[in-house]
């Protein structure tokens, strides 16, 4: 295959020299920067040759790949007309000395744009995106992927391979630490918040980049949270659970989405003509470009789509997919395939245009370098480290606090005990970028910062994350037994959750769930602090600790937060964006399941057919009161206005951040309809004593209508319901 570059590229250098000084005489249009794009784009598709064309269309890679599934992908010799390439570096300068050869070396001189997965941040790693969602703050996610933006950026890095948006409900998949939860508007919101985050209002600017939401589309609904498997998701679930995020994606201007590695119902993603072409482009008017997943096209084949490489290009180009990532599908065949007439030039064009339009929008025509700075004006800046710090604080979820135990004061002896205690590579989780452990703030360090004046601090780790070594559990317990109380960090190791690493089990190794039992003997009041990438199996763990905290992996800066959530300095305000199920056989379990014809009956007969924690649940350091649901109206017609107020008093004795779910349900509707849906929220702070009103403007299309399998709209007449903190308030819709 690199031969065939090679030639390809030697071919192109030829057609360079005898067109060069004719260029020179006039500056072509596409090269005016105060010319429209679409004519830049126009006059730059007139001058290329399918050759070229066909180059914009693939993505290779540049620098050394960490990520342990993509090894031995490094491209070293890239043709200067290549479309893409995914960036490993850190630093601007490899891709400054490629960006020149794009530049300088290839005849029309066309801009690469450099991709990465910088996923939750670059270098300044914040908490997982599933841990973010638990902050129902999107205006800080927002910030958190401004500061992404601007690190990436300013190495090299224009475009990221994120947000991944996609609803989840099986936590044995391990990717469900890589979206927003199990609720499709959750998704939906921290989308736009990612993507605003990402390109601001304008992704030229030297702090922002292009944002790809992914993987589109219905990836999480992997069978039995086995990754790469089939999904099988009918018509109407596509569209009312999978799609809703990447509608509010595209609405916020996402540039460009990544294709999925699914098999859809019998129909691949990354060939899929009904979603890329129908809903993405014709429907959704999306105008920038598709890139597949890694290897996805070629994948078609593994699929049983296609017999060759090459019927797989046709298969995925045909259906709508711009961008081939690392299968070398499009660079082998489009070309042939365009000549044998079963891809046409104007399909062709067309994707092309969509490629060029994104990096026309980028700026990268008239700043195709980027300026090489130092690291340290780069990562860590102070107020980045603000971000990660508040994002960390505000995604932790106080999951039990049993006869307040937490805050803790007065303790003067504390235990720190546990295989997270010290350690900073699993507190990063997976798709950590360019972090490294000595970024991290251990846990323990954390612990010592927030009560070492006041306190001693003793630690035994106690066992490794997993195997069968007790040999740690005396030196534990002996440290529990000095304390006055035992703060355990457990969890899961970074590998153990993200891609290509699911779980047969959601519950922790049985070695960590018995140091517990072993510490309890000390009978002292036990803190559990837990770092992981998914919801837990806890029914074990939770009767034998005193309070749990949830703090997922919160990134660099997440140690601080934790210690201060446990003295009190931090009030917790984060809640559930996922289910965690009593026990991994009931999944999958989530909120919005629909109806069942029996409600009474079909429960477990040997477990509680309840989550041990449901979505929403978290706790506070002080109680919030819901006052009564007040809407506008009652009986409503199409068209009409209608909001609803409630207000919250803080009634504790310190200042608290509340987030109010508005959910909706239909009792009846002429399509079955989950038995609540959440349609908007808003998290404020509320002052000791004070109250608070929160508002829920209803769009009563959006917010009670319904699509059906086709993804159209409608709303029928009848009750409808709005759900706050169990309250419901009746709406009634009159033709
Ligand atoms: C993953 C994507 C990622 C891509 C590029 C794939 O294996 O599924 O999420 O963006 O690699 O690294």
């Amino acid at each position: 295959m690199r031969k065939k570059v090679l030639i390809l590229g030697l071919c192109l250098l030829g057609v360079t020299h005898s067109l060069s000084s004719k260029d020179k005489k006039s500056i072509p249009l596409y090269k005016d920067a105060k010319a429209p794009i679409e004519k830049r784009i126009d006059d730059l598709i007139s001058r290329m040759t399918l050759e070229e064309k066909v180059l914009q269309l693939n993505q290779y890679t540049l620098g050394r790949n960490n990520n342990v599934n993509n090894v031995g992908e490094e491209v070293k010799k890239v043709p200067s007309e290549i479309g893409s390439l995914i960036y490993f570096d850190i630093n601007p300068e490899l891709r400054n000395s490629m960006q020149k050869k794009a530049m300088e070396e290839s005849r029309l001189g066309i801009p690469i744009i450099f991709g990465y997965d910088a996923i939750h941040g670059f270098r300044t790693i914040y908490p997982i995106s599933l841990g973010q969602a638990c902050s129902w703050n999107p205006g800080l996610v927002e910030q958190a992927c401004a500061v992404s933006a601007q690190e990436a950026r300013m190495s090299g890095v224009d475009w990221t391979f994120s947000p991944m948006i996609d609803v989840a409900r099986d936590p044995r998949w391990g990717r469900v630490a890589e979206g927003y939860g199990e609720d499709p508007y959750t998704n939906g919101v921290f989308a736009a918040a990612s993507v605003r985050g990402y390109q601001g209002d304008d992704m030229s600017a030297e702090n922002r980049m292009a944002a790809c939401l992914k993987h589109y589309v219905g990836y999480g609904a992997s069978e039995a949270g086995r990754d790469y498997v089939y999904t099988e998701i009918s018509a109407q679930t596509l569209w009312d659970t999978y799609l809703l995020p990447y509608e509010m994606g595209v609405k916020a201007g996402a540039a460009t989405l990544m294709s999925s590695f699914n098999d859809i119902s019998g129909v691949p993603g990354s060939a899929n003509p009904y979603i890329m072409t129908e809903i993405l482009k014709k429907r959704w008017k999306h105008d920038g470009f598709i890139v597949s997943d890694w290897g996805a096209v070629e994948q078609l084949k593994n699929q049983g789509l296609a017999a060759t490489k090459k019927d797989a290009a046709r298969y995925a180009f045909n259906a709508g997919l711009e961008m081939d990532m690392m299968s070398h599908a499009y660079d082998r065949h489009l070309k042939e395939l365009v000549e044998e007439g079963k891809v046409t030039m104007a399909q062709v064009d067309e994707s092309v245009r969509r490629v060029l339009r994104v990096k026309f929008r980028l700026g990268l025509f008239e700043r195709p370098y980027t300026p090489v700075t130092n690291e340290k004006d780069r990562f860590f800046r102070p107020q980045s480290m603000a971000v990660a710090a508040q994002l960390a604080a505000e995604s932790m979820v106080l999951l039990k606090n049993d006869n307040q135990i937490l805050p803790l004061t007065n303790k003067k002896k504390i235990a720190v005990v546990g295989p997270m205690a010290k350690n900073g590579w699993d507190l990063l989780g997976s798709w950590c970028g360019h972090g490294k452990d000595t970024d991290v703030e251990m846990l323990y360090d954390g612990l010592t910062a927030e009560f070492g004046g006041d306190a001693e601090l003793r630690y035994a780790m106690g066992c490794k994350p997993q195997g069968n070594d007790r040999s740690g559990f005396a030196g534990a317990l002996d440290v529990a037994r000095w304390s006055d109380v035992v703060i355990v960090c457990l969890g899961e190791m970074l590998t153990w959750s993200g891609e290509n690493a699911s779980r047969s089990t959601i519950a922790l190794p049985q070695i960590q769930e018995e140091l517990v039992k072993e510490l309890k003997k000390a009978g002292k009041p036990v803190v559990l602090v837990l770092v992981n990438g998914r919801p837990l199996e806890l029914n074990r763990l939770e009767p034998v600790s005193d309070a749990i905290l949830e703090i997922w992996q919160p990134g660099v800066n997440g140690a601080l937060p934790m210690a201060g959530i446990l003295s009190g300095r931090i009030n917790p305000s984060g809640k559930l964006a996922m289910t965690f199920p009593y026990s991994t056989g009931q999944i999958p379990i989530y909120y919005n399941r629909r109806k069942s014809g029996r409600g009474h009956q079909g429960f477990y007969k040997d477990i509680t057919s309840d989550p041990l924690y449901p979505f929403g649940h978290g706790l506070s350091y002080t109680e919030f009161k819901y006052g009564t649901v007040t809407p506008s109206a009652t009986k409503v017609k199409r068209g009409d206005k209608l909001s609803a107020e409630v207000t919250v008093t803080n009634t504790g004795s310190r200042d608290g951040a509340e987030t109010v779910h508005w959910f909706i349900s239909d009792p009846y509707c002429s399509i079955t309809r989950p038995v609540k849906e959440l349609k908007h929220f808003e998290k404020q702070l509320i002052k000791a004593g004070e109250t608070n009103t929160f508002r829920f403007d209803i769009d009563l299309e959006r917010d009670f209508g319904f699509v059906n399998e086709d993804g159209k709209r409608f709303l029928e007449a009848g009750e409808y319901h709005i759900l706050v903190q169990g309250q419901t308030v009746k709406i009634e819709l009159i033709d």
